[in-house]
């Protein structure tokens, strides 16, 4: 049989294959190592609306359930992040208040609280429940649902259409994403915007981040792709933004077509992506070429250290880590533990068959280690200025990806 894209149903084929995977977020508790669910990730280019993607995922379930492990809200600067994110969004003109903005994935509701914390209308959608009851510790209010177009009828029914809708490292994890898009296109007014960020494809394939790359990142939206599957649903791109975010995301603002002038950004965007050659499947095969290497690089200079007697520990265990630990076969014989601040993950060992304790972040400092490697690399600048002390003291830092960088 052969796979269809998940955008535009055309035949699509596996390029490259990472092996057998466990639920990126799945941390395990210290006696269920046999309870895994594991899948193998394929990955494929689709050369028809160039949507990059997986082949086979998990039923949703598996993924996003009571016991989803992945909090935005463990730094800091994601804090700050969504903060200037609703700034924008308030002082935008077109804001007013009694606007009503609602949130397609809304996590523990980092986002959501700046609009709670000043009496804007707002409801957050997310389909794990852990995370809900999280955000509506903030006051948030919250629709415990996957968003689709049945969802988005049920919401205009209750609250009306909406002026502004947001979605973050969302639109990456859903399968059924023509339902999704067609809903917020429903449930947007004729005037309003929609506001999506996700992991850059370009930036991806630039920094070699195939930690990217998980059943809950089933696709890396590039401009390309997200103004192909926006088109069919009447919506298009009419600015862009990128950022440094989760190693390289780009927002989209997206309106109703013809309804906004189309801005530089997105052009100069487009062309940037077209003179990489985000349309053509010789990117992706050297891509894959990249990704053999480093993991041979990094496998080697684990086995190095060991066999002179260095001692390893990891800092940050991002469901990123669970592709490289599991595609790279990293267990604990190679890396004590990995330190995290995560209370979703801390006191339990990471994804498949790497099985490496997490331990909470504070315990760092005490732990004699030689070096460390920086699973949270896209999070470098602020764990390295809290953990100065480290490299003060002889301490190495490995960032696992590309040419695994020492420092
Ligand atoms: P993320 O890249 O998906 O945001 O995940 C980052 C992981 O690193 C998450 O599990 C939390 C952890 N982390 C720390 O332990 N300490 C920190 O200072 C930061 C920024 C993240
Ligand atoms: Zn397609």
């Amino acid at each position: 049989m052969s796979n269809k894209c998940r955008v535009c149903s055309s035949n699509i084929k596996e390029f490259m294959s990472l092996g057998e995977m466990p639920i990126a977020n799945a941390f395990v508790l210290k006696n269920d190592s046999d309870k895994q669910f594991f899948y193998h990730l394929k990955i494929s280019f689709c050369e028809k609306c160039y949507t990059f993607q997986l082949i086979d995922i998990p039923k949703p379930e598996q993924m996003f359930n009571e016991n989803y492990a992945y909090l935005s809200s463990t730094s800091s600067a994601m804090i700050e992040h969504f903060s200037e994110l609703s700034s924008k969004i308030i002082n935008n003109t077109t804001f007013s208040k009694n606007s009503f903005v609602v949130e397609v994935g809304s996590n523990d509701g980092i986002f959501l609280k700046n609009f709670a914390d000043k009496d804007i209308k707002h409801l957050g959608v997310d389909a794990s429940k852990n995370v809900c009851d999280l955000a509506k510790e903030k006051n948030v209010k919250i629709l415990n649902a996957f968003f689709n177009f049945e969802i988005s009828k049920k919401i205009e029914k209750n609250y009306g259409k909406a002026d502004v809708i947001v979605s973050t490292n969302t639109m990456h994890h859903i399968e059924n994403i023509n339902d999704v898009v067609k809903g917020m296109a429903n449930l947007i007014k004729e005037e309003g915007i929609i506001i999506t960020e996700d992991p850059s494809l370009i930036e991806m394939l630039k920094n070699n981040a195939y930690d990217q790359v998980y059943a809950e990142h089933m696709y890396i939206w590039s401009l390309t792709s997200i103004k192909n599957l926006l088109s069919t649903h009447g919506l298009e791109v009419f600015n862009i933004e990128n950022n440094e975010f989760h190693g390289g995301c780009s927002r989209y603002f997206i309106a109703k077509k013809n309804t906004k002038k189309i801005q530089n950004s997105v052009i100069e965007h487009q062309n940037n992506e077209d003179s990489f050659g985000i349309k053509k499947i010789s990117t992706y095969l050297k891509f894959k070429e990249n990704v053999v290497k480093s993991k041979e690089k990094l496998t080697s200079l684990l086995k190095n250290l060991k066999s002179n007697k260095k001692t390893i520990v990891g800092y940050g265990a991002p469901a990123k880590s669970t592709t490289i630990l599991n595609y790279c076969k990293i267990n604990n014989s190679l890396i004590d533990k990995i330190f995290d601040n995560s209370k979703t993950k801390i006191n339990k060992k990471t994804p498949g068959k790497s099985l490496i304790d997490v331990v909470d972040s504070k315990e760092f400092k005490e732990y004699k280690s030689d070096y460390c490697v920086l699973f949270a690399w896209n999070h470098r600048k602020e764990i390295l200025l809290k953990e100065k002390e480290y490299s003060n003291k002889n301490g190495k830092w490995i960032i696992p990806l590309s040419n695994i960088e020492i420092i």
